[in-house]
């Protein structure tokens, strides 16, 4: 599929405020963990881009690992239920770890991970998603860092995909099929 075939979509956060919000997460999370060495983990494929610029973001010491999961059940749905299909290189025993998610659905599969993860015993553990659906999951509080609060849309760009494509877009759009929702 070329870009010229991509379906029309429009942007929700540009270059601009995703790169300033970055960077904010960056010095937040630099200050509470100073002097803690955290480990950040990837949630692949959705996270790699906004892993890749919060790491930069970070000034203070920390490492990086990558999981990559899979939900059971069909695409539009999430069952809650996830499949690692790639798993840390290392044990995340007594460190402290900031789990970073593109994006907070349901948040089903994020519980579905904490608890997964938090059952090896780490230091502590804490979530930074890039985007949450905050309205579809009103009771629950899901990440500890949060880039921005979105409306219930689909979205693509900066990591998120639509059947595998456009994670390459530097900002984050909706199709503008979905505009009336
Ligand atoms: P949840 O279990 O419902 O929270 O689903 C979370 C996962 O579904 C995310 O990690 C994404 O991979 C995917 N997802 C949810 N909403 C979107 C979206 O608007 N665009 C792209 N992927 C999404
Ligand atoms: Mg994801």
């Amino acid at each position: 599929m070329g870009v010229e075939e991509y379906m029309k979509y429009k942007v929700l956060i540009d270059s601009n405020r995703l790169q300033d919000r970055v960077k904010e997460l960056g010095e937040i999370i630099s200050r509470e963990y100073e002097g803690k060495d955290p480990l950040l983990v990837g949630v692949l494929k959705g996270a790699f881009i906004f892993m890749a610029d919060l790491s930069r973001a970070i000034t203070i010491p920390h490492t990086v690992d990558f999981m990559a999961v899979s939900s059971y059940g069909s695409s539009t749905t999430t069952s809650g239920v996830v499949r690692i299909m790639k798993d840390l290189d290392a044990p995340l025993f007594h460190r402290h770890i900031i789990v970073v998610e593109d994006i907070v659905d349901s948040g089903l599969t994020l519980q579905y991970l904490t608890r997964l993860l938090m059952a090896r015993s780490p230091a502590s553990l804490k979530v930074c998603a890039l985007l949450d659906k905050v309205s579809n999951h009103p009771e629950e509080k899901l990440a500890d860092y949060m880039g921005f609060d979105i409306p219930n849309k689909f979205v693509i760009g900066y990591g998120l995909d639509f059947d595998q494509h456009y994670r390459n877009l530097p900002y984050i759009a909706y199709f503008e099929s979905d505009e009336l929702n």
